[in-house]
């Protein structure tokens, strides 16, 4: 396994491996890594030839305020773990090299996908996502690239600026891998205290509630959203961000349940915000 730093390097790289006939797979990623970011890497590994993952805590998609300085960071333990995988080159760009002085070109997909929900919190925050992605592409150019269904707002953004802006790469996506107890995997998990961390199951119960509730035929997503919230109200540490129930395609609220869902929510347990949906 090799750790590339250098953006000429990679590129390089890459391009020798494509000029070869390679299928390149890409994982993308911010570090600190866990079960969930292994799962992408494990299906990029049986599906390519050549696997690329990056780690780079990408400063443009943090707001002000936001945790980028405290965002977990793990070098060495996430280099053992990608060679445990197989991967072929973890990528480490430097964030001058990325964002050099004067940069200033951005990649904003618009309209109603990047203005509600996570958007509504962390302005800027797809704008961020957005641009570090197309950036990545640019250098890798991945036949094929791996994302969570964790992010599930941000699979749809990459996927719909991927389209449009004609980026020859196949976005792959992939389940949400969860702790024993239910909660998702998420790299600021570890920030969380003990009490925290039992009271951060909360947002894989609320949605485990919304289901039996679906399940039984219930079918108004308001009634649906306040017992998730009463649940949520009940607990010590959570505050609750949003709740929403979508169509899954396009984000949208859902008046009546009929067919797929896509419930959304984010809640602050003490100073970490977690983020969870599940498809019911
Ligand atoms: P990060 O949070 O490190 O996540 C990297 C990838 O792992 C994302 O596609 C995310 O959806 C996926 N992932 C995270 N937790 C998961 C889980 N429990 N199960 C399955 N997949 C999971 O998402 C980002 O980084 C950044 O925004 C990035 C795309 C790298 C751009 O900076």
């Amino acid at each position: 396994m090799e750790l590339i730093k250098d953006i000429s390097s990679m590129e390089d790289c890459c391009r020798e491996k494509k000029l070869k006939g390679k299928k390149i797979g890409f994982v993308p990623t911010m570090g600190a890594l866990h079960k969930g970011h292994l799962s992408l890497i494990q299906k990029a590994r049986d599906d390519c030839d050549f696997l690329v993952v990056s780690i780079f805590v990408n400063p443009a998609q943090f707001g002000p305020g936001e945790d980028f300085e405290e965002y977990p960071r793990d070098l060495s333990k996430d280099t053992k773990l990608c060679q445990r995988q197989g991967v072929d080159v973890i990528f480490i760009p430097l964030k001058n090299k990325m964002y050099p002085k004067g940069f200033s070109t951005w990649i904003q997909v618009e309209g109603k996908l990047t203005s509600s929900l996570e958007a509504s919190s962390r302005s800027g925050h797809f704008r961020g996502v957005a641009t570090i992605v197309a950036k990545l592409f640019n250098i890798i150019l991945p036949d094929y690239s791996y994302f969570g269904e964790k992010d599930y707002q941000q699979a749809l953004v990459l996927k719909k600026m991927v389209k449009e802006l004609n980026i020859d790469t196949q976005i792959i996506l992939m389940p949400t891998i969860r702790e024993k107890d239910g909660l998702a995997c998420s790299s600021r998990n570890n920030r969380l205290t003990f009490e925290e961390r039992k009271a951060a199951q909360v947002l894989h119960e609320s949605l485990m509630l919304a289901k039996r509730e679906i399940q039984n035929g219930k079918d108004d997503p308001s009634s649906i959203i306040s017992s998730m919230v009463n649940l949520i109200r009940g607990k010590d540490f959570a505050k609750l961000d949003y709740i929403a129930v979508v169509n899954p395609e396009n984000l949208e609220a859902v008046k009546k349940i009929k067919g797929k869902v896509l419930i959304v929510l984010a809640v602050h347990i003490g100073k970490i915000r977690l983020i969870d949906n599940m498809t019911i």
